[in-house]
């Protein structure tokens, strides 16, 4: 499963290129399937997540070629050879489900598994399937399956109840292909939805408002191929941040888009880092004093859930008491148990946590149980005491490409054993 051992590291310091945005090439990779004609997407990063997106393609009869050292994905899915997505790949990630507009749209029918829970939560899909019913297919679920049906989408007028990112992307993605016009309300704004409103756009889609709460499409016949650039990952971005903040250092990174790192920036200010723009991107320096901060998480522009574990691991060395809520998943303090077993002062009340600073954790064994707390116990361990090895790295390997490889070219004594 792949461990990490790491060093206390010392501060970090250099000049990195974030990659493209995971949260934005896994929606942009099931778009394609809205086309019979060839997509091309630079900048798509090497993840695990990404590579589960690509086999889905292929298994509903897509064919890909992915140039991996030039970061580039090409797509052509001519005819989807069927309507049911294979249960394995639905399992390993629920962003799978993403494929479920862009089928439907294209052929009228689909049946997809509904994504199982995970480490941070049940995470229904319940708002995507009443967006799906809105435009007019007709669902049935059961023995764990969604299986959707519908001569041709009309478009709808949706309200969402929460402003779901999958849910919005979904519906838009089938939206494009309806017959009229489909106003989605209470959408999700996030930078990634944006990007894929572009990408549709540029499929020949006509889109409006999407950065806003209100999206408007009116459906076209068909979609043309389209050639799209992936906007940069605003959360690799924020977490090598706090890989300096954490460890006092000084990293530049380049290819981001400043503008999309706004909460993460406000709070990192706020805790003592200091930011600062470059001429090629940001650049966040640590200092020895960091002051006590409440957090909560909200959808965009709140404060990111996908910061939170991350942001946690610095206050755990930050003096004072700081309460972090997470209000957007109802069960993301899974790093909490393994940062109090490297010595931090952390407690769980409801959707708090309590943590009260200490001078400094200590290495010890600990576990990536998702995504964001591996890379949170990452970056505990490189200013913790001694060596931290951290278990089940596979988690890592969704969301960031060659992590270690990264922080050890910005100083960080970090070794990986597969
Ligand atoms: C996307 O997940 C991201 N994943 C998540 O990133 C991110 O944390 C999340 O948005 C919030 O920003 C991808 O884009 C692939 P949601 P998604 O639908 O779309 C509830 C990471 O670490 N909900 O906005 O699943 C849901 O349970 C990952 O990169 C419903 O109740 O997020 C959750 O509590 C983790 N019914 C909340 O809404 C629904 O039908 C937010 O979910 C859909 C969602």
């Amino acid at each position: 499963m792949g461990k990490f051992i790491i060093e206390e590291s010392g501060r970090l310091r250099g000049k990195l290129r974030v990659s493209g945005g995971k949260n934005s090439v896994l929606p942009i990779i099931a778009a394609t399937m809205l086309t019979d004609e060839t997509c091309t997407i630079h900048d798509v990063p090497a993840l695990t997540d990404v590579l589960v997106m690509q086999n889905l393609i292929e298994d509903f009869g897509g064919t890909t070629n992915w140039d991996i050292n030039r970061e580039t994905l090409a797509v052509s899915v001519k005819n989807i050879c069927k309507t049911e997505a294979s249960y394995e790949l639905c399992a390993k990630m629920r962003a799978s489900f993403l494929a479920a507009g862009p089928v439907l749209a294209r052929l009228g029918e689909v049946k997809m598994s509904l994504p199982g829970g995970c480490a941070i939560g049940s995470r229904p899909v319940d708002l995507h399937i009443k967006g799906l019913a809105a435009l007019g297919a007709t669902i049935t679920q059961e023995h764990g399956y969604v299986h959707a049906k519908a001569r041709r989408l009309h478009g709808a007028n949706i309200y969402l109840d929460f402003p779901s990112v999958g849910a919005t992307e979904n519906i838009m993605m089938a939206a494009v292909l309806a017959r009229g016009q489909t106003i989605i309300q209470n959408c999700a704004v996030e930078p990634e939805i944006v990007d894929l409103a572009n990408f549709l756009t540029s499929m020949g889609a006509q889109i409006r408002g999407s950065g806003t709460d209100t999206i408007r499409i009116n459906g076209v016949e068909s979609l043309r191929g389209a050639t799209h650039t992936i906007i940069p990952d605003r959360i690799e971005a924020g977490t090598f941040m706090l890989a300096a903040a954490i460890t006092n250092g000084d990293v530049e990174l380049t290819n981001v888009v400043v503008d999309h790192l706004k909460p993460t920036i406000a709070k990192l200010r706020e805790v003592g880092i200091t930011i600062t723009e470059t001429d090629e991107g940001i650049r966040a320096t640590g200092s020895g004093h960091r002051r006590a901060i409440d957090i909560k998480t909200l959808p965009y522009p709140g404060f990111p859930t996908d910061m939170q574990a991350q942001f946690l691991s610095m206050l755990a060395t930050t003096p004072g008491t700081n309460i972090v809520t997470e209000t957007v998943f109802e069960n993301r303090f899974m790093h909490v148990p393994e940062l109090v077993r490297m010595g931090a002062d952390i407690k769980i009340d409801s959707r708090s946590a309590i943590i009260e600073g200490v001078p400094k954790l200590t290495g010890t064994q600990v576990k990536a149980t998702d995504l964001r707390a591996g890379a949170a116990l990452i970056l505990a361990a490189l200013s913790a005491q001694g060596v931290t090895e951290i278990h089940d790295v596979y988690h890592v390997d969704r969301g960031y490409f060659r992590f270690d490889e990264k922080l050890r070219g910005l100083g960080a004594k970090i070794l990986r054993i597969d």
